[in-house]
């Protein structure tokens, strides 16, 4: 069984997501142990809490270095057993110690067809923002694996989804939200589970299903 930790920030929506397909036994046997956010009071430790999912809160604020709070996320991360570490909307940069301990074990969800409107400062509503911004026609969604640069690591899966005339940040986020993400990441855990990716020269190669 792979043991998934989910590290949260914000309203969970994709955590959600994560929860209803293992619920589905759509997962293949992959099983979320335990939430983290670095928000108190979001409501995504609330859905963990709701589906009885050990969850707890780790911010930066209860700790008096950042070394002290990345040492503190990567004890919680341990002592959960994560086998995988899904950043599911988690906003806060991943300790480089946590990266090399968890070398293609950690996934991200990001709200663009990478390499656009990606990297520092692309998060959240600014993604789409950007988006809009620049007039494209397309935008999406992309599941990663998390390497030392910010959205720099190998690419599992991605989504297109159509801009329409008069959407706004918001409209669109929901979009993409609806038709790519919370489709892509519960695909992208579910095809780990199964062994069915390889990372190659920073490539990932999905392995077709056995018959
Ligand atoms: C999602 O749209 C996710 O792709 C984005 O934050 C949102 C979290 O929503 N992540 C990033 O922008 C990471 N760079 P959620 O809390 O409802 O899942």
């Amino acid at each position: 069984m792979l043991k998934v930790v989910v590290l949260v920030s914000g309203g969970g929506t994709n955590l959600q997501a994560l929860i209803d397909a293992e619920e589905a036994g759509k997962l293949s046997g992959a099983k979320i142990v335990g939430v983290i956010s670095n928000n108190e009071g979001v409501y995504a430790l609330e859905r963990a809490q709701k589906h009885e999912i050990p969850n707890r809160c780790i911010s930066p604020g209860m700790f008096s270095s950042r070394e002290e709070f990345n040492e503190a996320l990567l004890l919680a991360v341990e002592e959960y057993g994560a086998d995988l570490i899904v950043l599911a909307g988690f906003l806060v940069v991943i300790p480089k110690k946590m990266i090399q301990k968890y070398e293609n074990r950690i996934i991200n969800i990001h709200p663009s067809l990478i390499p656009a409107f990606c990297g520092t400062g692309y998060y959240g509503l600014k993604v789409h923002e950007g988006a809009l911004a620049r007039g494209v026609k397309y935008t999406g969604a992309t599941v990663h694996f998390v390497d030392e640069g910010t959205d720099t690591g190998p690419i599992i899966l991605q989504k297109p989804v159509a801009v329409e005339e008069g959407d706004t940040p918001k409209s669109l986020q929901q979009r993409v939200m609806e038709q790519a993400e919370w489709i892509l990441l519960p695909e992208a855990v579910r095809l780990i589970a199964e062994g069915r990716i390889q990372v190659e020269n920073k490539k990932v190669r999905i392995l077709s299903e056995k018959k």
